[in-house]
């Protein structure tokens, strides 16, 4: 509920937190208040006066305000800068309005610059239950002549004054995602940020400060993410005031938006939120709003997936797949997926993207004969996709190639010998939507693998509508155009994103997607780390993993099983290759992990013991009424002796008793006393926890 504390402060309560701002006398709108939520208005802090400490620091240089632009004497980052057609580049924001909603949960503060036409709207909204804010800003043009925008963040987010601060925040590569660190903010700026056009393996948007003594389980944490697919940036810098702030949008990086008279600008959704119970409290709050308010399809049932890239790559006809089709079918599958290989001159990673039908060698009939037989097999058909692309052996690029991203008279580098189409061209946009709505029409395909294998070199646009470095942006909502106008077209189709595994893994991807795929390193030991990080973001439903043949000399089948129950269970193996002994133990897995898949899916996560620690690793997935438990443990590779830790495990009721192997003790003791399991190198474990009166 928004409340107003006085005439010109405004109070965002939610479940357990609050946000406040408020009006200075000069009209700046001013950060005041983020953190847990307070019994009284009047508890929360009032506008504090700034003046000019001195000659070198000038007020507006000491303000926290909700939104700062490019101003005065201003020397930390701003969020906004514009350049008017007279050529300033100075941009006064003030107060005019501020509205509340009908649902009480959404607020909309308009700035103005009281002598040029240009309206700065910030707008906020509560979701209360998750204790997570949304935040976006539009700029409109009001006057006659065109504004450029040379920076426009999503948001400045605050951070109250801690006695320490730190960051938490993921970095990687491809094969290498999500490796999550700490490090100690003292000073100066933190930069964060993707140039790919597309999210990136390399980083993530993702974010969050605490004093320093947060764990899993305990301590303050603020937390973010911005919803956006291409070039993203996060800033945090400590001021000498000793203010912390973080913006977080859209990559100022060879960015310039050229705002006609009368337009309007809208930036991507920043979110954030505000946790008391550590770093696990915080993602359970994204998972519990994710879940709720951003997949497509809910909570339908994940299907167990068997994926044949690893298995044949490009060598996929229809005799081999349906044999790995009945294959998989016995072991329990309820979804089959035919990868890259299959559509027109796709002889190799040289060929063929850009044209979207079978190719006629491999699929002689099409492919209808492969899904019919994968249906009478009693499973869904998937198909893998890569809309964004075109190899110069294509029949679409020998018609089109204008279409893909070059500056003119340039050398074109390809990678994986493809280039990328020009997504913010209406013409591309609209050709991908026809060519792919045909094929989904034409075929019972109710999943779909979105890949995206490369990222933009010479990002010149020839005939571009605007600034050709526009084409950052322009690209993005061409993308979400193409997978918006397909998923509505289609909202019985499953899609997942991938981009090389985890290139394009981001919150608004999850408009169309309800799944991502998360790494193309299928080592399950490798993996345990990139799933830990992953999942501190998105829920393990959302988190496609396969058990492959990847380390099988060392990795025994059931840790790699355990491995890829964390997420949504897929097999990606050769399965054609596998001994009796082998399909019968994934059959069981596969079967046990049927049983117990809506817990792991819709449940709360705890991170008993973090994969970062070491050799050991645990988690725990608790349903929300904590009858149930499924842990997790896993141990890599350690030399002998050692001591393995005991494992606490949290999430649990802590009155009610819960049995765990053959002993019996309340939560609270579970939580208190922990427990030991033994693990030899390269072992893992299931353990099935269960309240006695359940
Ligand atoms: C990259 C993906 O991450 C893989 O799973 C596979 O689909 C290949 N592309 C196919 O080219």
């Amino acid at each position: 509920m928004i409340i107003s504390k006085d005439r010109n402060c405004w109070i965002i309560e939610m479940a357990g937190s609050a946000y406040g701002f408020g009006v200075t006398d000069e009209g700046q709108v001013v950060h005041q208040y983020w953190g847990k939520r307070l019994p009284y208005a009047e508890d929360y802090p009032g506008i504090i006066a700034v003046r000019d400490a001195d000659s070198f620091n000038m007020a507006e240089n000491r303000r926290r305000e909700e939104f700062p632009a490019m101003e005065g004497s201003r020397y930390f980052e701003p969020a906004i800068a514009l350049v008017f057609a007279d050529g300033v580049r100075d941009l006064r924001l003030r107060f005019e309005s501020c509205v509340v909603d009908q649902t009480g949960m959404a607020i909309q503060v308009k700035l103005v610059d009281r002598q040029y036409p240009v309206c700065v709207k910030l707008i906020y909204r509560a979701h209360s239950k998750y204790d997570l804010l949304e935040r976006w800003v539009e700029v409109e043009n009001h006057g006659d002549f065109p504004i450029e925008i040379s920076r426009i963040f999503s948001a400045d987010w605050q951070i109250p004054r801690l006695d320490d601060y730190w960051m938490s925040f993921f970095t990687g590569k491809w094969s290498d995602e999500f490796q999550n660190h700490r490090e100690r903010i003292t000073g100066g700026k933190k930069v964060l940020e993707g140039r790919r056009m597309t999210t990136g393996h390399d980083g993530n948007p993702w974010f969050a400060f605490y004093d320093g003594t947060a764990s899993l389980e305990t301590g303050r944490v603020w937390f973010g993410t911005l919803a956006w697919s291409g070039n993203w940036k996060t800033i945090a810098e400590l001021t000498q005031n000793g203010f912390l702030q973080v913006l977080s949008g859209i990559n100022d990086w060879d960015f310039v938006w050229q705002l006609g008279a009368g337009e309007k600008f809208g930036t991507p959704h920043a979110i954030a939120g505000f946790s008391t119970a550590g770093f696990s409290g915080a993602s359970r709050a994204m998972h519990d709003f994710i879940r709720a308010e951003r997949l497509p399809h809910g909570e339908a049932v994940r299907k167990v997936l068997y994926n044949s890239w690893e298995a044949t790559t490009f060598d996929v006809d229809v005799d081999s797949q349906i044999r790995l089709a009945e294959i998989a079918a016995d072991l329990g599958v309820e979804l089959f997926v035919l990868d890259d290989g299959w559509f027109h001159g796709r002889i190799n990673d040289t060929a063929g993207l850009g044209d979207w039908w079978a190719d006629e060698v491999k699929f002689p009939n099409g492919l209808t004969p492969l899904i019919e037989a994968v249906n009478h097999l009693g499973m869904d058909f998937g198909l893998w996709i890569e809309p964004e692309m075109v190899n110069p052996d294509s029949e679409l690029f020998r018609t089109h190639p204008e279409w893909v991203i070059q500056f003119k008279g340039r050398t074109k580098s390809t990678a994986r010998g493809q280039y990328i189409l020009n997504m913010g061209r209406q013409d591309v946009q609209d050709y991908l939507i026809l060519l792919l709505d045909n094929l989904l029409a034409g075929h019972n395909i109710r999943f779909v693998k979105w890949d995206m294998n490369r990222n933009p070199s010479e990002p010149g646009w020839e005939d571009a509508p605007g600034d050709p470095r526009e084409i950052w942006v322009r690209y993005v909502y061409g993308l979400n155009r193409v997978w918006g106008e397909l998923h509505d077209r289609h909202p019985e189709i499953v899609f997942q994103s991938c981009s090389g595994g985890g290139g394009r893994v981001n919150l608004s991807v999850l408009d169309y997607a309800d799944q991502f795929w998360a790494s193309d390193n299928t080592d399950a030991t490798a993996r345990l780390k990139i799933q830990e990080g992953f999942l501190q973001m998105f829920p393990a439903s959302t988190m496609e993993s396969w058990v492959t043949d990847q380390g099988e000399n060392l990795i025994p089948l059931a840790f790699r099983f355990h491995t890829s129950m964390c997420g949504v269970l897929g097999v990606g193996g050769n399965i054609g290759k596998w001994t009796e002994e082998q399909l019968s133990e994934a059959r069981k897995w596969i079967a046990v992990y049927k049983d117990y898949r809506h817990i792991i899916h819709w449940g709360d996560r705890h991170v008993l013991y973090s994969a970062l620690k070491g050799t050991v690793s645990a988690v725990l997935y608790v349903d929300k009424d904590k009858d149930c438990g499924v842990l997790f443990a896993f141990r890599t590779y350690e030399s002998e002796p050692v001591a393995l830790p005991k494992i606490f495990l949290h999430g649990l009721d802590a009155e009610r008793r819960y049995k765990v192997g053959d002993r019996v003790m309340s939560g609270a003791a579970w939580e208190e006393c922990g427990l030991e399991i033994a693990l030899g190198n390269f072992e893992s474990q299931m353990i099935i926890v269960k309240a006695l009166d359940w």
